[in-house]
C-alpha cells in the first residue's frame, strides 16, 4: 500500500464514530506539559456538551501533524478542527478550505482584543479563519537553578558571558546545553542568534528573505556562534525530543536549554516553579525584542451538522476565563491583551511587559522555526542549512553560501 492510501486507511478508522456533536481535533500536543493542556481544553469543551475526538500526531514544532492534516484533506476527510501556526493558517485560507469565523469573532469582539501582529494570521482576506489561543515566545534560555548556584552563575547576558557559564558547567561534569536533534528546534536557536544580532537582521535576512542580507557578514557570524554552541552539546543530541532535553536540565544532567516557553509546560508538570527552580531569561543579545509564534484552530468544512460545534470550540478558545487557565499551563501568554496577568510567573509576566516593550518599539516579529516568518517551502530551505550545517563540520562560509541558493531557489 502507497503512503497516502495508507494515510486514507488509516484516517477511516481514527474518524469512525464521531458524533455531529463531538469536534474531532488534530494537533501535536503530546508532552507532558502540551498533553495537560489540551486536557484543560478537551474539558472546557466537555462542559458545553461538546465532545472531544483526539487526534493526536506527535512531533514537535508540528510538521508531522500538518503532514497528516494534507493526508487527511487530500483524502477528502479533513478533521472538525485542527491546530496550525500562522503560515499554515493563511495557506489553508488561501486555498478556500477554512471555515468563516466572523459570527463568533464579531459578536465576542475580537478584534478591540487580539493584537494586530496575530490578526494578521487569524484572518484572510479581512475575515476571521482561525481562533489563536495563545502566544508563544521561542527565544529562552532556561537553566537549572540549583546548578547555576552551585557554580556561581547568574543568567548570562551576552553570548561571551553564555559560553563563560557553558565552560563552568563543563568543568562540574554536567552536560552545559541540552539540545534536541531536530530541524525545528536547531532553528529555534538559530533565528534567535539572528535576533541577538540585531533586529535589523532578523527583519531583512528572515522576514524579507533579502538576498543583500542573506549574504552580509553577519549571516557567517551567526554560524560561528552556532558552531561554538555545538561544542557544548552532548554527543547523543541527535533525534532527541525538545522535551527531553527540558527533562534534562530539570533534572540537573544539563545547565541549560535554548527553547520557547512550552518547555515551561514540562517545569511545571514536573510541579517546580519556573524563575525559581528553573530560571528563564531571554537568548542573551534578544532582550528588546520578541519573536512570537500563535497557536489557532481552524476549522474545516465537515457537513452543516458540524458549524455548532466549532463554533463553540471557537468561542470557548477565545474565552479570557480559558486563555487563562490554559496559558497557565502551556506556559504561554494569552492572546488576548485583556487577560490580567496577576496568576502568571515571573517568566510569563516578563513575557507579557517584553511584548508591550516590542510592540512599542516595533520589534515584534513572527518566528521563522515557528511558522511566522516564511511560508512553509521558504521555511524549509533556511531549516535544511541550518541542520546541514548544526549536524557537520560545515564552515561558517559554505552554509552561508547554501543558505543563499536554498532561499534564492524556494523563492522562485
Ligand atoms: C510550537 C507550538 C507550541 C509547542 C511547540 C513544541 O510550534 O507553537 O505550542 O507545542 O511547538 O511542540
Amino acid at each position: 500500500m502507497n503512503k497516502l492510501l495508507c494515510g486514507v486507511a488509516f484516517a477511516a478508522i481514527l474518524t469512525t464514530g464521531v458524533r455531529a456533536d463531538d469536534v474531532e481535533v488534530l494537533h501535536w500536543w503530546t508532552s507532558g506539559g502540551e498533553a495537560a493542556a489540551v486536557q484543560v481544553l478537551k474539558g472546557d469543551l466537555e462542559s458545553k456538551s461538546v465532545g472531544w475526538v483526539d487526534m493526536a500526531v506527535a512531533g514537535g514544532g508540528g510538521e508531522a501533524a500538518m503532514t497528516t492534516l494534507r493526508a487527511r484533506v487530500t483524502a477528502g476527510d479533513p478533521p472538525t478542527a485542527a491546530q496550525m501556526l500562522g503560515m499554515d493558517v493563511r495557506q489553508w485560507a488561501e486555498e478556500g478550505l477554512l471555515g468563516n469565523l466572523d459570527a463568533v469573532a464579531t459578536a465576542e469582539g475580537w478584534d478591540a482584543v487580539v493584537p494586530p501582529a496575530v490578526q494578521a494570521f487569524g484572518k484572510y482576506d479581512g475575515h476571521w479563519v482561525a481562533a489563536p489561543v495563545n502566544m508563544h515566545r521561542p527565544h529562552w534560555v532556561w537553566a537549572n537553578a540549583k546548578l547555576f548556584a552551585d557554580n556561581g552563575l547568574s543568567m548570562p547576558s551576552n553570548w561571551d558571558e553564555f559560553f563563560a557559564a557553558a565552560d563552568k558547567l563543563k568543568e562540574a561534569g554536567v552536560i552545559p546545553v541540552a539540545m534536541g536533534g531536530q530541524p525545528w528546534q536547531e532553528a529555534t536557536a538559530w533565528e534567535a542568534v539572528i535576533l541577538s544580532i540585531s533586529p535589523e537582521l532578523y527583519q531583512k535576512a528572515i522576514i524579507e528573505a533579502d538576498a543583500e542580507a542573506l549574504a552580509s557578514p553577519e549571516i557567517a557570524q551567526s554560524f560561528d556562534i552556532m558552531r561554538k554552541l555545538r561544542g557544548y552539546v552532548d554527543d547523543n543530541f541527535a533525534g532527541r525530543d525538545w522535551n527531553l532535553a527540558t527533562q534534562m536540565v530539570i533534572k540537573g544532567e544539563a545547565g541549560m536549554q535554548i527553547m520557547g516557553d512550552w518547555a515551561k509546560g514540562e517545569i511545571s508538570a514536573a510541579g517546580l516553579t519556573p524563575g525559581v527552580d528553573i530560571l528563564c531569561d531571554v537568548v542573551p543579545g534578544t532582550q528588546g525584542s520578541f519573536l512570537f509564534n500563535t497557536d489557532f484552530f481552524a476549522m474545516f468544512d465537515v457537513g452543516d451538522d458540524k458549524t455548532a460545534a466549532q463554533q463553540s470550540l471557537a468561542s470557548s478558545v477565545m474565552s479570557p476565563v480559558f486563555q487563562e487557565t490554559f496559558n497557565l499551563t502551556k506556559g504561554s501568554i494569552p492572546a488576548r491583551t485583556d487577560v490580567p496577568g496577576d496568576k502568571f510567573d515571573a517568566c510569563a509576566q516578563k513575557s507579557m511587559a517584553d511584548l508591550a516593550e516590542a510592540t512599542d518599539a516595533g520589534h515584534l516579529y513572527g518566528s521563522l522555526a515557528h511558522g511566522h516568518g516564511q511560508p512553509a517551502a521558504i521555511q524549509r530551505a533556511y531549516l535544511d542549512v541550518v541542520t546541514q550545517h548544526f549536524n557537520s563540520d560545515m564552515s561558517s562560509a559554505d552554509a552561508q553560501a547554501a543558505l543563499i541558493d536554498a532561499v534564492a531557489a524556494a523563492k522562485m
